[in-house]
């Protein structure tokens, strides 16, 4: 019984100890920017939880895009926005959604006429992280766009964001959108 007991402490232990290896290890890996998690430039990854973050605007690209986006942030992000703080504090994170822009057949059968457009298949998401020293030489941000919860490994994509980004006034903080009450 005793020897029972032994075993199962040392086999718990060993368990915990290998999965909190295995968790180092990914973290690791992750914060050096060289994998699918990571954007290739910056090594912005998907923020954990970013998907029930405060709402902070919507936008519609008609044109190329031809897409419907939603823009969220961080509770840093939210708490600046809100108040009109600028620069954003640092740990602030602004994502952005999009999803095709589709007619609804379904809403417009109801309405009767052709008036009724939703987000369709999500796009990509991008994601904008305020790290004034890390990033000194963009501003401040760090940029990475997402497909399928995958980092788009373009260098050129990834660059191309700061080159318009930067053209806004720099009292704007590089920030497009700004707080729908
Ligand atoms: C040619 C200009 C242009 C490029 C390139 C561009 N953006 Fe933007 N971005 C905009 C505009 C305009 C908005 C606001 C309207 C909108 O969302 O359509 C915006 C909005 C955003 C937002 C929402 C917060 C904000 O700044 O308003 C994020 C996040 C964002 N962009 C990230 C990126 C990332 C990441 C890239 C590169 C992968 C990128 N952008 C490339 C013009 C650009």
């Amino acid at each position: 019984m005793k020897n029972r007991k032994l075993f199962s402490l040392v086999f718990v232990s060993f368990f915990v100890g290998a999965t909190s290896a295995l968790s180092v290890a990914a973290g690791a890996s992750t914060s050096e920017g060289s994998n699918a998690e990571a954007s290739p430039v910056f090594g912005v990854t998907l923020p954990p939880g970013y998907r029930d973050w405060g709402f902070v605007s919507v936008a519609h690209e008609a044109g190329n895009n031809n897409d419907i986006r939603a823009i969220l942030g961080n509770d840093v992000a939210m708490k600046a926005l809100r108040e009109g703080t600028l620069p954003f504090p640092e740990g602030s994170i602004i994502v952005r959604l999009a999803y095709a822009y589709v007619p609804s057949e379904r809403n417009n059968a109801i309405f009767g006429r052709e008036q009724s457009f939703v987000a369709g298949t999500p796009t990509n998401v991008q994601v904008e992280v305020k790290d004034s020293k890390r990033y000194a030489s963009t501003g401040g941000w760090g940029y990475g766009q997402f497909e399928n919860g995958k980092a788009n490994p373009s260098v050129k994509i990834i660059n191309s964001c700061f080159a318009c980004h930067t053209k806004l006034p720099a009292a704007s903080d590089l920030i497009f959108t700004t707080y729908s009450k």
